[in-house]
């Protein structure tokens, strides 16, 4: 029952960071000094995945060649001796055939983006990691998913609270016993408005799955946002099996968002030292609160 594959959807085509991403991925905007993505596949690895599928789209050529190696600049790298400069665009290139590419031709949702996958998976548990979300935490979060996913051996979801007014942004889940990390799921639904939300425990992107999700979503009709949705799929998925939702631990970061983006790049800053260290005066100078903190 272990978790050897990993999808990664990056199909999206990043409308919120226009003009930025017109011509390079979302994925690829840096949080400090490592795009997005690196992120989600480093989250990968550090949870125990062998494999990891990502769901592409036009556009998106530049994460296969990240994950590539460069020999001109590695060449002229290694001659002038920059050896942490080398290491650091080398370390993260993962072994030949542990990166799997797949397209997603038509824009149709996330839902549908999961299935484009299926033959890359087959037949066993998988998970699922949203790069937009980022998840700063001691232990990172895909970890503590699979560590539960052996104990329970059944799909589970990554959630946390949100404000009622977000609700319509999310996908929301009804659940047993709501004080507890691991909680059954009742229902769920995508994207509710806040007045019909059945709580306020929102889906983020983290996901382990069983096969059976395959069969479902290649049935779906279309939901919210005339999009195939994953949360549909789930529900289905809910008449058949138990699904858990996970109270993860860690802070996470929207970035698919630009405010929800500059927090992920400020908070991951300040916890290196000599950024921190420039950081915090120059921070210091904005007016806080319509005064200036500086005077
Ligand atoms: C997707 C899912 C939604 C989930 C969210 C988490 O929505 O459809 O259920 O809550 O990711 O980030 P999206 O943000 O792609 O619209």
């Amino acid at each position: 029952m272990k978790i050897r594959k990993v999808i990664v959807p990056v199909g999206g085509l990043g409308t919120r960071f226009l003009p930025a991403t017109k011509a390079i991925p979302k994925e690829m905007l840096p949080v400090v000094d490592r795009p997005l993505i690196q992120y989600a596949v480093e989250e990968a690895w550090a949870a125990g995945a062998e494999h990891v599928i990502f769901v592409t789209s036009r556009g998106k050529k530049s994460i296969e060649d990240h994950f590539d190696h460069f020999p001109e600049l590695e060449e002229l790298l290694s001659l002038r001796g920059k050896v942490d400069m080398l290491q650091s665009a080398t370390d993260m290139i993962p072994e030949a055939g542990r990166i799997h590419y797949t397209r997603q031709s038509h824009p149709l949702g996330l839902g549908h983006a999961i299935w484009c996958a299926r033959e890359l998976v087959g037949d066993e548990p998988f998970a699922i990691i949203l790069p937009d979300d980022l998840i700063h935490a001691r232990k990172p979060v895909l970890q503590q998913m699979t560590e539960g996913f052996q104990k329970v051996r059944a799909p589970m979801i990554a959630v946390m609270e949100v404000e009622q007014q977000e609700t319509s942004k999310y996908g929301i889940v009804a659940v047993e016993e709501e004080k507890n990390a691991l909680m059954r799921v009742r229902s769920m639904v995508e994207k509710p408005a806040p007045q019909e939300a059945p709580s306020r425990l929102a889906i983020i992107g983290r996901y382990i799955l069983t096969p059976e999700i395959f069969d479902i979503l290649g049935d779906q009709e279309e939901g919210r946002q005339g999009e195939i949705q994953l949360t549909d799929a789930m529900a289905g998925l809910l008449k058949r099996q138990v699904i858990y939702a996970y109270r993860f631990q860690g802070t996470r970061y929207d970035c698919g968002d630009n405010a929800g983006y500059l927090m992920a790049n400020l908070a991951l800053a300040m916890e290196r030292p000599a950024l921190a260290e420039r950081l915090i005066p120059f921070l210091k100078k904005f007016p806080l609160n319509g005064e200036s903190s500086s005077s």
